[in-house]
Order: C-alpha cells, then structure tokens, then sequence
C-alpha cells in the first residue's frame, strides 16, 4: 500500500457531504476549506450572503463542491430552513460542523435577557436542534461525526464569560449527551475548544496589540491562534480516523490551557 492510499483510507473525506454553520468567516471559513479539499461536499451556512458567495466561489474556483444556504440560527424557523436548505444542495450530511457563534460580551451583571437569549438560541440551541435534526439519521445510516466548536470559556471565566462562556459550557455538555446517545451507531460527536483566536470575533481584543502579545505569552507556543490552525484537527474528527474517539473536547490552542 502506497503512504497516499493509508492516508487516504484513514482521513479521506470523499463521497462524505459536510455542514458547516459559520462557516462564511474566521475558524468556520477554515474548517469549510479543510473538509472541501480533504474531498467533502460541503454547505455553509450563514446570515450574510456575500461572505457566504465568497467562500463558496473561493472553494469552487479549487475544483471543491461547496454550496451555502443563507439563514439565521438565532431563530427556531431559521435552523429549520437552513437545515432544509442544506439537505437540498447535497442531500443528508453524515458531518455537521456547529461553528456559528456571537459574543456579545456584556458582563454577568448588565446581562439582559435579551443577550441571554440571543446567545443561547445561536451559541447552543441551534447546535442542538440540528443535532436532533440530523442525528439520528446519522445513526440509522451507521456514519456520522458531529463537531462543536467552544471555547476555553467553556472551562474558565476570561474577559467578562457571561452569556457566552455558559453556553459555551452547556455546548460541551451537549456533545457528551449526543455523544452518549449516538456513539453506538457509529455517530462520533466531539468538541473542538480554542483559546485565542485572531478572527472578526475578536476585533476589540485583536486590534490591542498589548493584549495580544500578553495573550500570546500565555500560551506555549508562544503566538495566538490562526484560523488555519483548526483545519487538521477537523479533518481528523471528521474523518475515519477517529472511530473511537467521542465525547471529548479537544483543546486547539497552543497550550493556553494548561501553561
Ligand atoms: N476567535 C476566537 O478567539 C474564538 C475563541 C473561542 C471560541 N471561538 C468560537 O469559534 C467559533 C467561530 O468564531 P470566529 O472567531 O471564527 O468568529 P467569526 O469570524 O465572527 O465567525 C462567526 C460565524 O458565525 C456566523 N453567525 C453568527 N451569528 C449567526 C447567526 N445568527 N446565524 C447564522 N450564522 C451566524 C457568522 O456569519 P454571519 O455574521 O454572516 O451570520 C460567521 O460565519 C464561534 O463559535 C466562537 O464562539 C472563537
């Protein structure tokens, strides 16, 4: 056997179709292109268009099958149709990549229930709902890997957590329970946490350039992270590769977690 036939055996995502949400930007943007090019068909969705044209232009211009659906997860109906949207460019998904995410960073005690639930309705319940969505089709179908991404707030208070850090935790929590549920029938469901990532999330902080260097040093490596960063990891979890590996959160950040 050639080197490229085991890697291909091992992590080759050809023939699979991939969704991806926030997938139009930042760490999202690169894992869509990582799983394109590991061989994917992949849907991005997302609210704004001309993001979401770009990535798949991008994607497509590389000879990749990529297609978007435009939606907001902040809503019951939006998951619905961006669920729908997606199962019509490609058919059912066996990965589902849960990237979107807000941060709207009022601090616990000036949190309104509208943040609250603003960011639980895109940061968990819509990770969740397309989990119920797709999952168990998944499962009948005896494939399928479900990928969340979360954050270190998941584990640790850092620059006013709030809303964001519980949903964050809840989110890993919820990979244990789909995890639990699924893992039988060959459905893996993991989360991806990063540190500090330099993406548009992260305008206010990145755009400090003390903060960034005293962010940097708290790693080990001793930079923060890069969206690029996520794409072998995700190709990983999303791949054959990692059959026997379900309910973890896998920490992608240069040591920050544990310096
Ligand atoms: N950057 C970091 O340091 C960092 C650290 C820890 C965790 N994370 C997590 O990593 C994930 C990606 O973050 P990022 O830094 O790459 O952020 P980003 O560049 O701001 O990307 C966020 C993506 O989510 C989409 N999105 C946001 N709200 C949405 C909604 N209501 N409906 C549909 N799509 C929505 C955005 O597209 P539209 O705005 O067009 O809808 C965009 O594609 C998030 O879950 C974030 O919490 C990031």
């Amino acid at each position: 056997m050639t080197s490229q036939a085991y890697l291909s055996e091992l992590f080759s995502l050809e023939g699979r179709v991939a969704m991806v949400t926030g997938g139009s930007s930042g760490i999202g943007r690169a894992i869509t292109g990582a799983l394109a090019r590991a061989g994917a068909s992949v849907v991005v969705v997302a609210r704004r268009e001309a993001e979401l044209a770009a990535t798949v232009g991008e994607l497509e211009a590389q000879g990749a099958r990529a297609a978007w659906v435009g939606a907001d997860l902040g809503t019951r109906d939006g998951v619905r149709a961006a669920a729908e949207g997606a199962v019509k460019a490609f058919g059912e998904p066996d990965i589902l990549v849960n990237c979107a995410g807000i941060n709207l960073r009022p601090p616990i005690g000036e949190l309104g229930e509208d943040v609250w639930d603003t960011t639980m309705a895109v940061n968990l319940e819509a990770p969740h709902l397309l989990g119920q969505r797709f999952g168990p089709g998944m499962a009948e179908r005896g494939f399928g890997r479900i990928i969340h991404i979360t954050s270190q707030q998941a584990h640790r208070a850092f620059v006013q957590s709030g809303a964001y850090g519980v949903s964050k935790g809840a989110l890993e929590s919820l990979a244990r329970s789909q995890a639990e549920a699924w893992s039988p029938y060959g459905v893996t469901c993991n989360t991806l946490v990063p540190g500090f990532v330099m993406t548009p999330l992260n305008t206010r902080l990145s755009s400090d350039p003390e903060k960034v260097a005293a962010l940097a040093a708290r790693t080990m490596i001793g930079r923060n992270g890069l969206a690029e960063d996520f794409a072998g990891a995700a190709v990983f979890l999303a791949s054959r590769a990692s059959a026997y590996v379900t309910g973890q959160s896998i920490f992608v950040d240069g040591g920050f977690s544990v310096h």
